[in-house]
Order: C-alpha cells, then sequence, then structure tokens
C-alpha cells in the first residue's frame, strides 16, 4: 500500500487578506478621505462664519438676513457629521479637533469689525461657491473609485449649496438690478 505523502511542510500560505470595512480598492479610501476631511474642515469655517454674519448683521434687513443665515448655518452644520461618519465608514480618519479645521480649511476666516450686509451677502455666495467646487472636486474622486454613497451625497450636498447661492444672490440684488 502506498504510503500518504506527507503534506508539504513548505507548502506557501495563502497571506491573510487583509480585512477592510470596504471593498473599494486601491487608494481609494486615502484619497476619498482627504477630500471629505478637506470638506469637513470648509464646512466648520462656513458655519462658523455663516453664524458670525447671523449674529454681526445690522440695518433695514436685519430680520431677514439673520433669519436666512442662521437657516443656511443650520444646513452647512448638518453636513458636517454625514462627511465625517461617511470617512468613518470607509474605515479612515476625519478631523480631530480646531486645530486640524484651521489647517485644513480653504474658506478665509472673517475676523473684521464691521462688514456690511451687501458684503456678507457676497462674501458667503463667494465662498458657498468655493466649497461647492471642492465638492465636485471630491465627486470626481469617488466617482473614479465607484464609491457611489460619496457621490450621492456629495450630489445633494451641491444642491444644497447651490440652492443657498441662489437665496444669497436674489438677497444681493438692489432695487435697481434689471433682472439677470
Ligand atoms: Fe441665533
Amino acid at each position: 500500500m502506498a504510503k500518504k505523502p506527507a503534506p508539504k511542510s513548505g507548502k506557501a500560505k495563502a497571506a491573510p487578506r487583509l480585512q477592510t470595512q470596504t471593498d473599494l480598492s486601491g487608494n481609494a479610501i486615502p484619497e476619498i478621505a482627504e477630500a471629505l476631511n478637506g470638506l469637513v474642515a470648509d464646512s466648520y469655517a462656513l458655519y462658523t462664519k455663516t453664524k458670525n454674519f447671523h449674529w454681526h448683521v445690522s440695518g433695514p434687513h436685519f430680520r431677514d438676513y439673520h433669519l436666512l443665515f442662521d437657516e443656511q448655518a443650520t444646513e452647512i452644520f448638518n453636513t458636517i457629521d454625514e462627511l465625517a461618519e461617511r470617512v468613518r465608514k470607509l474605515g479612515a480618519k476625519t478631523i480631530h479637533s480646531i486645530g486640524e479645521i484651521a489647517k485644513l480649511q480653504s474658506i478665509k476666516d472673517n475676523d473684521k469689525d464691521f462688514v456690511s450686509p451687501g458684503d456678507m451677502l457676497l462674501e458667503l455666495m463667494d465662498d458657498n461657491k468655493k466649497v461647492i467646487k471642492r465638492m465636485r472636486a471630491a465627486h470626481e474622486i469617488a466617482d473614479e473609485h465607484d464609491d457611489v454613497a460619496t457621490a450621492s451625497i456629495l450630489e445633494n450636498f451641491i444642491d444644497a449649496a447651490e440652492k443657498r447661492n441662489w437665496f444669497l444672490f436674489e438677497a444681493s440684488r438692489t432695487g435697481t438690478d434689471s433682472g439677470h
């Protein structure tokens, strides 16, 4: 009776599969996380500036602008948790501190003593446009990696930011504007 060959002790074992929370591959996780963390930082910066203007606005349109800025600040604030948790769902790290926000934000702070209401509207419009641009860039990265969940979140946030800019734009028109 033929002897069963002893199992080859030198047989290479398959390398243990590295466990990750997602099936996204390659550089997907660091690239998407970096883009989203930048957006978390900018959302904090824009939230703070919108609140700043909510607190400091003055003039004949006080009530309208005070309420508009508050609505927009709340909306921006609510995006932060969703973006940060998306990063965590991918298994990456997100923002830890105000210091980290300051390092990653592209939206500039405005610590001026007085800003006219018209300038507030224009500055917020400009900042929202920057955030929209950054969201589109993050969307592109998500698309490259087939991360449809991140892309879908960003699509909704881009729509909301464009709505904010619509309201800011309409509120910024003067009575003599011709209508375009
Ligand atoms: Fe308030």
